[in-house]
C-alpha cells in the first residue's frame, strides 16, 4: 500500500497492470467531479440561504417562475458530463473484457476454498494451488469456473475482477506491468473460510527465474491436448466429429474454434469454452444448424479436466 494524504492522493494499491491507470483515472474524474458538484450545489444553498435571510425592513423579493438560459445549462452540462464519463467507461470496459490474441491461457478453478491453476508454458502442463507464476508484459488469459459455489478472482494491484460459476466458464485478462507479487482474493462469500481464499501472481522479469519457478511444479498431464486426442477416440467423439473437414453426423471439429456458428432457432453463437462445454453436457441447447439433435449427454461422464483437455485438442485443429 501506499501512503499518502487521503484527500489528494488516497491509498490505493499499486497500478501493476496495464489497464490499472485507466481505472484510476475515470475513478478520479468522478471522484473530483462529484466534489466540484457538492461544493457548488451545498455552498450555493447555503450562500443564498445567509443573504436572503429574513430580516425587517430586507428587500421583498419578487417570484420567479423559471429562468431559460438556467435550465438550459443545466441539463445540457450535466448531459455531456454523464455522456463522456459512459464512452470512457465503456472504453475500459472494452479493454478489459477483450483479450489479445495470443495471450497466455491459464485455467483457474475455484473451489472451498482455495484457488487451483492449470498452466502450460513451453508445451508442458502442470497444476499449481494458490499461485500463478506469469512473465512481466506477458498478456494472460484466465478462463475460469468453480466447482462448488460462486466465487469471485480479485487481483487489487491489477484492477481485474470477475465472479466464478460453477457449471461455466467466465474468463478475464491482464498483462502485468511490475515484477514482484499481487495477491488474490476472493470477493464473493462462499462459506465458512472465505476470508482466507487468497493466493498470488508472481510476476517474473527474468526469464531464468521464471523457468526455475516452474520447475519447482511437477507436471501433469490433467488438462492437454494430448489426453484430449485420447478422450476424443475413447469416447466416441470421433462417430459423429471429424478432424479433418469431412461431414460425418455433427460439425467437424477442424477450424471449429472462435467460429461463429448458425444455430437452430435463428441466433449465433461463436464456439467458445463455454458453448463447447454446454454442448458436451447438454448437447441439444444449441444445435448447429443443418445437423440433426443426435448427440447424447456427457454429463456425469466427464471430469471438468476431461472437458478442458477436449477443448485443449479441439483448439489445435486448425
Ligand atoms: Cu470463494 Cu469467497
Amino acid at each position: 500500500m501506499q501512503s499518502g494524504s487521503p484527500w489528494l492522493e488516497f491509498n490505493l494499491p499499486p497500478q501493476n497492470s496495464t489497464v490499472a491507470g485507466d481505472v484510476d483515472g475515470l475513478y478520479m474524474f468522478v471522484y473530483y467531479l462529484s466534489i466540484f458538484f457538492f461544493v457548488l450545489i451545498v455552498g450555493g444553498m447555503a450562500l443564498f440561504m445567509w443573504q436572503y435571510r429574513r430580516r425587517p425592513n430586507g428587500p421583498k423579493v419578487q417570484q420567479i417562475s423559471h429562468n431559460t438560459y438556467l435550465e438550459v445549462a443545466w441539463s445540457v452540462i450535466p448531459t455531456i458530463l454523464v455522456i463522456f464519463i459512459f464512452l470512457w467507461g465503456v472504453k475500459g470496459f472494452m479493454d478489459m473484457a477483450v483479450a489479445p490474441k495470443g495471450a497466455q491461457e491459464i485455467y483457474v478453478s475455484a473451489k472451498k476454498w482455495s484457488w487451483s491453476f492449470q498452466l502450460t508454458v513451453d508445451g508442458q502442463s502442470f497444476n499449481t494451488t494458490n499461485e500463478i507464476g506469469v512473465m512481466k508484459d506477458t498478456p494472460v488469459k484466465l478462463i475460469m469456473s468453480s466447482q462448488d459455489v460462486i466465487h469471485s478472482f480479485y487481483v487489487p494491484n491489477f484492477r481485474i475482477k470477475q465472479d466464478v460459476v460453477p457449471g461455466r466458464y467466465s474468463t478475464l485478462w491482464f498483462q502485468a506491468t511490475q515484477s514482484g507479487e499481487n495477491h488474490i482474493f476472493c470477493t464473493e462469500y462462499c462459506g465458512k473460510d472465505h476470508s482466507i481464499m487468497q493466493a498470488k501472481v508472481i510476476v517474473f522479469d527474468n526469464a531464468e527465474e521464471y523457468q526455475k519457478w516452474v520447475a519447482k511444479w511437477k507436471p501433469s498431464d490433467e488438462v492437454s491436448a494430448t489426453y484430449g486426442e485420447k478422450l476424443y477416440k475413447q469416447n466416441a467423439c470421433m462417430g459423429c466429429h471429424s478432424v479433418d473437414g469431412s461431414k460425418v453426423v455433427g460439425p467437424t471439429f477442424k477450424g471449429i474454434w472462435g467460429r461463429e456458428e448458425a444455430i437452430v432457432g435463428g441466433t449465433k453463437v461463436t464456439v467458445d469454452e463455454s458453448y463447447v462445454r454446454e454442448s458436451i453436457l447438454e448437447p441439444n441447447a444449441k444445435v448447429v444448424e443443418g445437423y440433426p439433435p443426435a448427440m447424447p449427454s456427457y454429463k456425469g461422464q466427464l471430469k471438468d479436466n476431461q472437458i478442458l483437455s477436449l477443448i485443449e485438442y479441439m483448439k489445435t485443429l486448425k
